[in-house]
């Protein structure tokens, strides 16, 4: 009797082994399959943006990290790319819309400048075709820097002291300080901004650098159809879509009309005049979304909670539930990296006396 006890409780516990044993291993390939599908959809980011269009030293990049913190080059002396791209607020401003030169306010919520060379194109409309050109034409944007000309730009720069940070960056050019340098600089400068992150080294192969419920909110980006459109290296960024499928995105975003843009805001339309362009808008990259509100292309939703279940409902046609959206959110928190030293600290820029 006894032993036939032992016996059975001896078979129970290797039966209580075993199912634990197999639990592991199916848990294990789970996860492995997992990460298998999400290599499939996105890749981790290369160590840097830099291309062969757009040779860079190292006396480049530190001229355009100058220039992107230089107020003085815009018309009221307050204006410098950090002003709406701070380290401070992850490469962003913090605001739902942006406010330029002479206190003007901007139709669109300004993006993060982080990993932005990997987009597709710039801006939500697709207008700026690189970082550079991005660059060279915030000179004139009457809402950026509002100089007339290239020209009186140049004026500025070389008035401030300039001449030889130039001379250094672009060696054996007769006349440096030119617009185009100060796109090239810049550009330079911005295609250091990456930003690695805990989903990078999953990615890689690093099983716990995201948790179980990131895991499991990748796992439903990825089920749900949100990677149809946020994909690739930067998690959105290589296409433009339509915003809205379901229904007209106001209903959901609480958008406003906007005076600048005569009515809605309709994405690319503004820049083609194409009827079918019509809120149509490039799909944003999601790497450190988490630190980035408020959302949408104006600013019109300021927690990422709610920007994900209207993103389920105006592209997909869904209803999350609350565990969906904490998963998802779970997940989207993996794409923060860090802000990158070199940027964080602030240069010491040109002494010159104050005019404008
Ligand atoms: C007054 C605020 C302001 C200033 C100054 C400014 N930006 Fe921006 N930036 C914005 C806004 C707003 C957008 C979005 C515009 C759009 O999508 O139509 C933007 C878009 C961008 C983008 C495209 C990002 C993306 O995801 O498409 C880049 C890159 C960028 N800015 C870099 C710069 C650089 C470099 C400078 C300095 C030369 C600069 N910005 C100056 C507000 C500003
Ligand atoms: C059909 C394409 C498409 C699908 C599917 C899609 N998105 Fe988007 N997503 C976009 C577009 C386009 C925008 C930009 C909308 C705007 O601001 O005008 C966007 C914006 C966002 C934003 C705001 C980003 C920011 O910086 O303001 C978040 C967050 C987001 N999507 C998450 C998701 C999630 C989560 C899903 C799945 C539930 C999803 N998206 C499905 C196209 C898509």
């Amino acid at each position: 009797m006894k032993s036939t006890f032992l016996k059975r409780s001896a078979l129970t516990s290797l039966a209580i082994a075993a199912t634990v044993l197999v639990g592991l291993a199916v848990a294990e390939n789970t996860d492995k399959a997992l990460l298998e599908r999400a290599r499939g959809l996105f890749k981790a980011l290369p160590d840097t943006a830099h291309v062969d269009d757009y040779p860079h030293s190292s006396e480049r990049v530190e001229l355009g990290k100058k220039l992107f913190f230089e107020s003085r080059v815009s018309t009221d002396g307050r204006m410098s790319c950090a002003a709406c791209h701070s380290p401070s607020y992850y490469g962003g401003d913090s605001l739902a819309l942006s406010v330029g030169v002479h206190g003007s306010l901007l139709p669109r919520n300004a993006p993060t400048v982080f990993n932005t060379p990997l987009l597709i194109a710039q801006h939500y409309g697709g207008n700026r075709v690189s970082v550079e050109e991005q660059a060279m034409k915030a000179l004139l944007s009457p809402h950026a820097y509002g100089n007339k000309t290239y020209g009186e730009a140049e004026e500025r720069m070389r008035s401030l002291g300039y001449k030889p940070l130039f001379e250094k960056a672009f060696p054996n050019e007769k006349e440096p300080v030119t617009a185009e340098n100060w796109a090239t600089a810049i550009g330079a400068f911005e295609r250091t901004l990456l930003t690695p992150a805990p989903f990078d080294r999953y990615l890689k192969g690093d099983q716990k650098a995201i948790s179980k419920d990131a895991k499991i909110g990748l796992d439903k980006f990825m089920s749900f159809g949100c990677a149809g459109c946020h994909n690739g290296t930067v998690v959105g960024g290589q296409s433009f879509q339509k915003f809205g499928l379901t229904e007209d995105y106001w209903l959901a975003t609480g958008s406003k009309e906007m005076a600048l843009l005569k009515g809605r805001d309709k994405g690319k339309f503004h820049d083609t005049q194409k009827p079918e362009d019509t809120y149509i808008f490039k799909v944003p990259q999601l790497r450190n979304v988490a630190m980035t509100p408020p959302y949408f292309h104006d600013g019109s939703v300021a927690k990422l909670d709610d920007a994900v279940r209207i993103m389920a409902r105006l592209q997909l046609g869904k209803t999350l539930s609350d565990d969906d959206v904490s998963h998802i959110v779970a997940f989207l928190s993996t794409l923060t990296g860090e802000v990158p030293a070199h940027f964080a600290s602030v240069p010491i820029l040109p002494v010159a006396p104050y005019r404008n």
